[in-house]
């Protein structure tokens, strides 16, 4: 039995199922063109959303160093991604890889881990959707009901009805077979740059050097969770989690991690790449690379916009355009960021 289980598959053998005439894809994608398709899938929720809740709530101005830090942990896991899929270049990511190397059960468990991941990171892309959506909406002077347009209600229900919608239409959407073509992922990718190259450069002529004080605020102890909710680091070292202070940037780096899901999505174009050994590492590691280095900009400008403590966590970075009085400026970021946010949830969805 436990034979069965974990049982592997081989990777001569994986690498021959992908040859078979029904099965086969193209093999057409260069280091270019999956560092393209990396940074469309990067670029969402994390940097549109977290930037602000993160600095509010976790780190203040300090929130660029936790974006440093998740992205040399997120190099790391990439490192193991890229040598994988140039091993095994298979469609599947991690279930392909643990089904080559430590067999079925496993294999079956990250399938479905990959499930849940994709699941709950369509559920928040979505919501972060859904806040820039509604503050277009209040650009335009029409505003929802508290309980159905934020994440809690007056009376403490919330019901996010614009993220809903906007999962139930992409799902019928993929169910009728409708892809994203290279052509729409080019575009799309292009607004997101443009967008997140608006907030670093028109941002920048609006940043105040007092909102940078206290650059990383004082520690602020969180209560302590008991054995199955504490963090893993205070169950093994005893170090209890706070807010701000040097040990809040560690706690906002664990959740702006976030941002950088989508590297292990380039995984999955190995088999359609042209030289997987060659391209794959580029493209992983240079979709990271362009992705920390716009993420540790913006959130170093939009906390220089306004102070961390008047961030908004529902929309910041068109919110902090609208606080500084250019509600211009905000509504164009609110459009490309509803417009990036589609296809990030779209492609998520899709996996
Ligand atoms: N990294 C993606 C995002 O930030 C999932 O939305």
């Amino acid at each position: 039995m436990s034979s069965t289980l974990f049982r592997t598959k081989n990777v001569e053998q994986s690498i021959l199922d992908t040859e078979e005439p029904e099965h086969a894809l193209k093999k057409s994608l260069s280091a270019l063109d999956l560092t393209v398709f990396g940074v469309g899938v990067i670029i969402g929720t994390g940097i549109f959303v977290l930037t602000g809740t993160v600095a509010k709530n976790n780190a203040g101005p300090a929130v660029a160093l936790a974006f440093v830090v998740a992205g040399v942990v997120c190099a790391l896991a990439a490192l193991c991604y890229a040598e994988f899929a140039s091993t095994v270049p298979v469609a599947g990511s991690a279930y392909t890889f643990s089904y080559a190397s430590l067999g079925e059960l496993p294999a079956w468990i990250i399938g479905w881990d990959l499930v849940l991941e994709f699941a709950l990171g369509t559920a928040v892309v979505a919501v972060g959707w859904s806040g820039y959506v509604a503050s277009l909406m209040d650009n335009a002077g029409w505003h929802l009901p508290d309980a159905l347009g934020s994440r809690d209600g007056a009376d403490g229900f919330g019901f996010d009805i614009l993220a809903a919608v906007l999962v139930l239409v992409l799902t019928a959407i993929l169910v009728i077979g409708t892809k994203l073509s290279a052509r729409v992922t080019a575009l799309v990718v292009a607004i997101k740059l443009v967008v997140v190259l608006t907030v670093i450069i028109a941002g920048a002529f609006f940043i105040e050097g007092s909102n940078y004080d206290p650059f990383v605020p004082k520690a602020q102890t969180v209560e302590a969770g008991g054995n199955l909710q504490a963090p893993l680091i205070q169950l093994m070292f005893g170090w209890a989690p706070s807010n701000f202070g040097v040990m809040g940037i560690f706690t906002a780096a664990s959740v702006v991690f976030f941002a950088f899901i989508g590297f292990d999505v380039v995984a999955t174009a190995a088999e359609e790449t042209r030289n997987p050994q060659r391209d794959m590492p580029r493209g992983i590691l240079g979709s990271l690379l362009i992705c920390t280095t716009l993420y540790v900009a913006v959130s170093i400008v939009v906390t220089g916009m306004q102070h961390y403590t008047e961030l908004s966590i529902t929309a910041p970075l068109a919110d902090a355009f609208k606080a500084t009085g250019h509600p211009w400026f905000a509504g164009f970021i609110s459009f490309g960021a509803a417009v990036g946010l589609t296809t990030v949830c779209m492609i998520l969805l899709l996996g």
